[in-house]
């Protein structure tokens, strides 16, 4: 369910570059961040690798027919609000757009919340200690649910956070998403299955004590995610 977001301008015939992760939902649809979305862009997924720079076997890509952002998605100088947004990919002349193997899946979808301190994972292809233009392989790092109280402390991210969102990650530093990461899934498992919990969104630095990671909060987006997948 791990999705390359690619761009490249309008028009252009040049390649395309990674800007985000998304979401596998479903064939045709794919979860992703609100701010993951510009204008005058051209987009397509890249699903089924885990090199970003070598043609794999078991690589679909895939254009984007259209993005459809959230209506009250926001961004301020401190946070994102609800940062969330959906792409519908094209479908050629078959019918269906991705198609599922041993390699692509897609994610599932819950509003049964997880509790704080429940282990997931985040994955991408976004910037690291070593690696400051991101990794070309794709990589997953184990992060904690941190409950909204402990992250709206004043020392962490004090008010500007909201029910849209939620962090996970380690309030002493460690382990996080980071720039490249953006639009990508945050997923816990239970009883053997894995859901989308977050959409990386942002973070004051990345890694850094009581700086974690922070997430749209997926759960609270269930009923306008399945609104557009119906749709
Ligand atoms: N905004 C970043 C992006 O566009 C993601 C940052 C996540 N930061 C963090 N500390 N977890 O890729």
């Amino acid at each position: 369910w791990q999705v390359s977001l690619q761009t490249r301008p309008k028009g252009s015939s040049g390649p395309f570059n990674h800007m985000c992760g998304g979401i596998l939902l479903e064939s045709c649809w794919v979860l992703t961040a609100a701010h993951c979305i510009e204008s005058e862009v051209e987009m397509q997924v890249m699903l089924g690798g885990v090199d970003l720079e070598k043609d794999e076997i078991y690589d679909q890509v895939i254009r984007v027919e259209k993005a459809i952002v959230h209506e009250n998605y926001k961004k301020t100088p401190s946070a994102l609000y609800n940062d969330i947004a959906m792409l519908q990919l094209k479908v050629m002349d078959r019918p269906y757009c991705a198609k599922e193997s041993r390699y692509v899946k897609t994610a599932c979808l819950t509003n049964q919340p997880f509790n704080s301190g429940t282990e997931c994972v985040v994955s991408g292809w976004g910037v690291t200690e070593t690696q400051k233009k991101g990794t070309n392989q794709l990589i997953q790092a184990p992060v904690l649910l941190i409950s909204q109280e402990k992250c709206k402390a004043p020392n962490v991210y004090g008010d500007v956070l909201d029910d849209s969102m939620f962090c996970a990650g380690y309030l002493r530093g460690g382990p996080d998403s980071c720039q490249g990461d953006s639009g990508g899934p945050l997923v816990c498992e239970r009883n053997g299955t894995h859901y989308v919990v977050g959409v990386v969104s942002w973070g004051d630095g990345c890694g850094m004590k009581n700086k974690p990671g922070v997430y749209a909060n997926v759960g609270r987006f269930v009923d306008w995610i399945t609104r557009h997948l119906l749709s």
